[in-house]
């Protein structure tokens, strides 16, 4: 088990498969970025043999993010090499374009649950943010995957002033369709590698909707990674909210680490630092140099924000 100097438990690697991303959101932190910015993907082999190390040194839980995770060919691919080595969690975050074509072949790759950003459900609003007019193929998408069993689907938006932060209330009025198969994410906008003026036109606190969504909830519960708050409605809807700002167990309670599509190991998304897995992998595996990286980035960890 890895444990940090802060006494923090590792127990997550996001796994960035490609940076490409069919999508141009106006918010995007771009966070399959790795260090050096060459395009040379980790095929998967390599990226099992990464998952493998890591679940011998506890890290049981997965997710696997882009760019857009569905662009890569060989997803399928991807997702039953890791599925295969039995993680406790497995889970995908997409912007949902593919997912009516690959529910189910995700699904049957062992796929577990999908994340699915959707930043606004009006389709002007949809393609003004993401620059695609796809907000019908997505909310497909989004039934088919509901259909072939990956529940309880998650929802994320990430919230911009003036643009969708007046469309909580049909966010949840959506997700109150579901039968409690959909849940709900606010997301905080981070100043991520973003520019600066994209992040001050944009950013708006959670404080409104989460004193709204405060005085609605029948009940509240912390979760573990970034000490998220969780708001559960009468009919059960679950509503989470990420908020970066003022949340000062945000990196306390972080379990995370990430692996950039071109194979650099990072401690954090807004980590400069990160050790290249390449020359661990090819021409051969070799088990010890990809070990000895995990020790390492697990040195380097701290919560930047506290
Ligand atoms: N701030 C907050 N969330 C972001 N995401 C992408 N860029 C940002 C940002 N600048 C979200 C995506 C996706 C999740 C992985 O991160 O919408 O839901």
């Amino acid at each position: 088990m890895l444990i940090d100097n802060f006494g923090r438990i590792l127990r997550n690697l996001r796994i960035s498969v490609t940076h490409e991303c069919n999508y141009h959101c106006v918010y995007c932190h771009m966070e399959g970025w790795g260090v050096y910015r060459h395009k040379e993907f980790l095929n998967a082999n390599e990226i099992r043999s990464i998952a493998e190390i890591a679940m011998e040194l506890g890290i049981n839980e997965f997710k696997i993010t882009g760019g857009e995770p569905l662009v890569r060919r060989d997803i399928i691919e991807i997702v039953s090499s890791i599925a295969s080595l039995k993680p406790k969690d497995l889970s995908m975050t997409t912007n949902g374009y593919f997912l009516h074509i690959l529910a189910e072949k995700l699904v049957e790759a062992g796929l577990k649950r999908i994340n699915v950003s959707i930043p606004s459900l009006s389709r002007e609003k949809y393609r003004y943010i993401t620059g695609i007019d796809s907000l019908e193929i997505v909310l497909d998408g989004i039934k088919k995957a509901l259909d072939v069993g990956l529940t309880p689907l998650t929802i994320n938006i990430v919230v911009l002033k003036n643009i969708n932060d007046d469309e909580y209330l049909e966010f949840i009025k959506f997700a109150s369709r579901f039968n409690g198969n959909i849940k709900i994410r606010f997301i905080e906008l981070e100043p991520i590698t973003i520019p600066r003026n994209i992040f001050s036109k944009y950013y708006i606190s959670l404080e409104t909707i989460e004193k709204y969504i405060e005085s609605i909830a029948v009940k509240k519960y912390i979760r573990d990674i970034h000490a998220r708050p969780v708001y559960v409605l009468y009919n059960g809807i679950e509503i989470e909210l990420v908020r970066w700002l003022g949340n000062r167990q945000f990196c306390r309670n972080c379990n995370r680490i990430r692996l950039s599509a071109d194979g650099i190991l990072k401690p954090c998304i807004l980590a400069r630092n990160g050790i290249d897995l390449k020359p661990f992998l090819r021409p051969t595996i070799n088990r010890d140099g990809l070990r000895e990286a995990f020790f390492k980035i697990n040195a380097l960890r701290h919560p930047y924000i506290i």
